[in-house]
């Protein structure tokens, strides 16, 4: 990896270089690698969803992966895990770094697992290179980022951060019906013997890798994405209630369609959220019938919106009008709108996203400062301590997708410049918080 390396460099410590030239590409895609066969799936993706068997399976690796080298797993009671690489300062609020491990139903093997190899790597490197860091510096996996199998997702963070009380969540259920209580009481017997850890310990930095889920960095031929924010993100869901009736008999005059008026509602919203800029994001990604019978008329549509933007006051605006809009539309049915998900705007701070960027600059790698279209687990972190991204490229953009892609090589590059990052922040005195814009 020297290649990356400048000799000449003097913006970051030496012990940020010499971590950073520490970072083994080879072990880092072998784990990478492993954890892929973790809920395998055709077209090479992976399905592991939050709190399921494979999530535990590939807990349990971690663990192994961490105890094998002296590291310290521990674990709160929502189940996101820690693994401590102490510092020279016990005392001092850690370093954290990580990701997730759940995935999408269709999922590929980088989201969320690269960050948290990410994060292993740095602590592997950190040892191999005997810096030792004035800060620990933890790994962390927070639990059900995806909020795929038990909606909505970010929720290891979110009660972490104490956004929300973990009693919010626990009646949650998947499509089987298995509660995430029961779940996460499964998770967290499979790993006995866990040291455990209050929600909201102090943190002195949060750093999160990952890959940008997005085409830029590889349409622009560089390996790294300097996060500077993440736009707001509102979920609602929509349940539009009719009267089931007989295809046959029913004359059309005479029928509460549930799905009809569900329609109207959504072309409504979409002639609301038309943004000839293009930046707002408008999404019905989910669409449930009752009874779902090919000669019944729906009793009950219900579906499910994912509205983003980067500028808290249209967030707002827009989400706010989501249910008179609908309950205009109805023409026979009723409406219910539900919001089940709030993740503020935020703009890093800039003393986090100047680390990233100067050790992107003493390592000598392309990069360049973007937004994060996506949200992460960084956008509740940032409520509770100094933090920010790191972005990879992915081949064509593709995400949330079995061929989503990276290099082993963009992989390193990635991990290089969180080590460095770390190193700095963990020398950094007094970190300014990130501001909320919304608040
Ligand atoms: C995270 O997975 C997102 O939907 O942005
Ligand atoms: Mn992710
Ligand atoms: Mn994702």
């Amino acid at each position: 990896m020297d290649n990356h390396i400048s000799d000449h460099t003097t913006i970051v410590s030496d012990a940020a270089l010499k971590t950073a030239q520490s970072v083994d590409k080879d072990r880092q895609w072998s784990r990478l690698m492993q954890l892929a066969e973790i809920g395998a799936i055709p077209g090479g993706g992976v399905n592991r969803q939050s709190l399921s068997t494979e999530d535990r399976q590939a807990r349990a690796l971690l663990v192994r992966w961490a105890l094998a080298r002296g590291f310290e797993p521990s674990v709160d009671d929502f189940g996101n895990l820690y693994v401590r690489r102490s510092g020279r300062n016990p005392e001092a609020p850690p370093i954290l770094t990580g990701s997730h491990l759940d995935s999408q139903p269709s999922g590929g093997r980088f989201d969320g697992a690269y960050g948290v190899m990410a994060a292993l790597e740095v602590l592997e490197a950190l040892s191999d290179s005997n810096v030792e860091t004035e800060h620990p510096v933890e790994l962390v996996v927070w639990t059900n980022e995806e909020g795929s199998r038990f909606a909505p997702g970010a929720m290891g963070s979110m009660v972490f951060t104490g956004k929300v009380s973990p009693q919010q969540w626990l009646d949650v259920t998947d499509d089987e019906g298995t509660t995430l209580s029961q779940a996460l009481m499964e998770t967290l017997d499979a790993l006995p013997g866990l040291p455990r850890r209050p929600f909201g310990f102090p943190v002195h930095a949060y750093i999160e890798a990952h890959i940008e889920q997005g085409p830029i960095l590889e349409a622009e031929h560089l390996s790294i994405g300097v996060v500077t924010s993440i736009q707001g993100v509102r979920w609602f869901t929509v349940t539009v209630i009719g009267e089931t009736a007989h295809a046959g008999t029913t004359p059309l005059r005479l029928r509460k369609d549930a799905l009809q008026d569900a329609l109207a509602a959504i072309q409504a919203l979409n002639t609301f959220m038309n943004d000839s800029t293009d930046v707002l994001r408008f999404t019905i990604g989910r669409l449930v019938l009752e009874p779902n019978s090919h000669n019944s008329v729906s009793a009950l549509c219900r579906f499910t919106i994912d509205l983003r933007h980067p500028d808290p006051s249209v967030l707002r605006a827009k989400g706010d009008a989501i249910e008179g809009i609908c309950i205009d539309a109805m023409r026979a049915c009723t409406v219910q709108v539900t919001q089940n998900l709030e993740l503020p705007c935020v703009a890093f701070p800039e003393a986090i996203v100047d680390a990233v960027q100067t050790s992107a600059q003493a390592l000598v790698i392309g990069h360049r400062r973007m937004p994060s279209g996506a949200f992460h687990d960084a956008s509740f972190l940032a409520t509770h301590c100094p933090s920010g991204m790191i972005f990879v490229p992915c081949a064509k953009g593709l995400s949330h997708n079995v061929a989503e892609s990276i290099s082993p090589e963009d992989a390193a590059i990635g991990t290089q410049v969180l080590a460095a990052t770390i190193v700095e922040l963990s020398r950094a005195i007094n970190l300014n918080p990130a501001v909320i814009l919304d608040k």
